[in-house]
Order: structure tokens, then sequence, then C-alpha cells
């Protein structure tokens, strides 16, 4: 394939511009890019301008506000064509429904220069269905990343079948020269990685719940005040690399490696029948107290922004990559 250099992309398509599409184009905008977005609903380019500019001062505080960066660059299109003439990159965050993409892959195809790259934002869907059918497949990745997308660095990057691997190579090189964490996926399964792993954490934190083992509100202050802290800094190879003291991974496995077994052999499968639904909205219901959105949105951004800026600190002081 032959595509424009990762590092000199200055022309972006957002196509889908709610919670991720948005936050996107904001993070784009301050890399000093010129956005063009569309989307479909009523009063979207209103939302989607009001999200740029709350999240504009983040952006800053974070120093990912490139010198010449200008959020005046953002421009909204009445039609997908419009806003896919002569971009060189496409971040396709349209709701999570296989056929919808489908559909809107065709026109893309159709409008999009032929070597622009198109990564998907999609959570969970498989690149080899959505691609499906479409002349130029080969410039269409998965480009997944995680809730505020101009917060969080990670992107999880994957082809489908009919995808040039130079295409995945590309959009992890983009990513990275865009300040990500970029990450290569080496073969398509439900969830891609990231949401297999909060699946089973998930799953966990759900059963506790049903079976009484703890309340809603021990839950999440037991994964934000013990793990989750540790999580944000160390990977888990590395954490049980530690746990094994000087013998690292090896004697965690000697040493804890049955014990693991035995617990991972007693996880059941949590079925979300209509009644174990409604029972666990009820339970996380009750324990959020009417607690707004919009204000815990707010407390997360607020202490994700001091977590990447301490970290970001003391890797640089102590010269850690
Ligand atoms: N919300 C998350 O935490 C999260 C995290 C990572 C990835 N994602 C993925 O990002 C994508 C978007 O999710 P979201 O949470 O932003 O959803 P959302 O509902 O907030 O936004 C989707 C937007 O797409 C627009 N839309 C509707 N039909 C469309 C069409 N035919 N073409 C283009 N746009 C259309 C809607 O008007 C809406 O603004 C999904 O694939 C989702 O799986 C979501």
């Amino acid at each position: 394939m032959n595509l424009p250099e990762p590092s000199a992309i200055r022309r972006v398509s957002i196509i889908g511009a709610g919670t991720i599409g948005a936050s996107w184009a904001a993070y784009f905008l301050g890399r000093g890019m010129e956005v063009r977005a569309w989307d479909p609903a009523a009063g979207a380019e209103q939302s989607l301008r009001a999200t740029v500019s709350g999240a504009w001062p983040v952006l800053e505080e974070l120093g990912l506000v490139v010198a010449d960066a200008d959020p005046g660059r953002l421009q909204f299109h009445a039609d997908p064509a419009g806003a896919l003439a002569d971009v060189e990159f496409v971040q396709e965050s349209a709701p999570e429904e296989l056929e919808l993409k489908q559909s809107l892959y065709g026109e893309i195809d159709a409008a999009l220069p032929a070597n622009a790259v198109l990564a998907s934002s999609t959570s969970g869907l498989l690149m080899s269905k959505m691609q499906a059918g479409c002349a130029n497949a080969a410039r269409f990745v998965v480009g997944h990343p995680f809730n505020p997308p101009h917060l969080i660095p990670l992107v999880e990057v994957l082809g489908g079948a009919e995808t040039d691997p130079g295409a995945v190579n590309w959009a992890i090189d983009f990513y990275n020269a865009q300040g990500k964490k970029a990450i290569r996926l080496n073969h398509e399964v439900p969830g891609h990685l990231v949401n297999r792993l909060q699946a089973a954490l998930w799953r966990e934190c759900a059963a506790a719940v049903l079976s009484g083992l703890a309340s809603v509100e021990d839950v999440d202050i037991a994964v934000k005040y013990g793990p989750g802290l540790r999580l944000g800094v160390m990977g888990p190879f590395e954490i049980c690399h530690l746990a094994g003291g000087v013998g690292g991974y090896a004697h965690f496995l000697d040493h804890l490696g049955d014990a693991l077994q035995h617990w991972m052999n007693d996880l059941e499968p949590v079925d979300f029948t209509p009644a174990v639904r409604a029972r666990l909205k009820a339970l996380v219901d009750s324990a959020m107290k009417g607690r707004d959105p919009a204000a815990l949105a707010g407390e997360r951004d607020a202490l994700l922004l001091a977590t990447l800026s301490t970290i970001a600190r003391v890797r640089r002081d102590k010269g850690l990559h």
C-alpha cells in the first residue's frame, strides 16, 4: 500500500461524533490537525463543539496541545462525503451495530481517498465482518480507544481478513506519533484484548454483588483502592513478576500457581437474564444514590488528569520509559 508518512498527517475525518468521536476530535485538534466531522444526529455539531471546548483546557494542562493547534480547525459537514473529501485518515465512531457499520463502510469506501486508512473505534465487532464487500477494504483497521480517548493513551490496533498488514503497521505508527500508546493484536476475537480483560473483572464484580459477597460500594472501593491503583502503573505480568520476589514470575507460579488454579476453576459464568439484570440495576442504582453522571465524569477526568500528569512527571524525572 502506498500510504502517507504517519507522522505528517494533517487532515482527519471523524465519522460519528458522539461520546467517543467528539473526544477523538478534540484530541486530533490538539495535535494541530484539521478535523472534518459528520454525524447525522440533530444537534450533533453543537454538542461536538461543546465537547471540544470542554476538553481543550484539560488537553492544554496535559501538554497535549501543540503550538500551532487551533480548535477553529474543526469543520462540521452535512454529509459523510464532505467530511471525507481530501482527508488522510478516518476515525469511525458510529454506533456499535454491525449492519449500520457495514452500510456506512460502503459509503466511506466510495468517498475516501484510496491511500487513506480508516480506523474503527469499535469496542468489539470484528473488522472482517465490517469490511466485507468493500472494494478497498485493505486499508480498514480497528483502532479501539478507551473512554475518554482524549485522556486515555491506549489504542488497540488490529486488522480483519482483508486488511493489508501494512495498514495495521501504519495505524500503530500514526497513533504513536500522535502521542497515544498503540498495541498490536495478532488476530480477531470478540471484545479485542482489553474488553475481554474487563469482562473477566466485571463478571466477578457482578458475581460478588449477586451472591452477597460484598456490596456494590465495597466492590468499587476494593478495585480503586487496591489492584486498580497498582494496575495503573504496572502491568499484570510485571505485578506477578514482583509477587515472586527474587525468583520472579517463575517463583510466583511455583508458589501460588496451585492457589491461582483453584480460584480460576471456582469462577462461574454470570448469565444476564432479565431477572439478573433487574437485580443488578437496582443494586447499582441504589449504590449510586442519584449521583449525577456529569459530576461523576468530572471527578473521573480531574483524577485522571492528576494521575497522568504525575506519572508523566515521575517518568521524566526518573528517566523511566
Ligand atoms: N462509550 C465507550 O465507552 C466506548 C469506548 C471505546 C469505544 N467505543 C466505540 O465507539 C463507537 C461509538 O460509541 P459512542 O459511545 O461514542 O456512541 P454514541 O452513541 O455516544 O455516539 C455514536 C454517534 O454516532 C452517530 N450516528 C448514528 N448513526 C450514524 C451513522 N449511520 N453513521 C455515523 N454516525 C452515526 C450518533 O448520532 C452518535 O452521535 C462504538 O463503536 C463503540 O463501541 C465506545
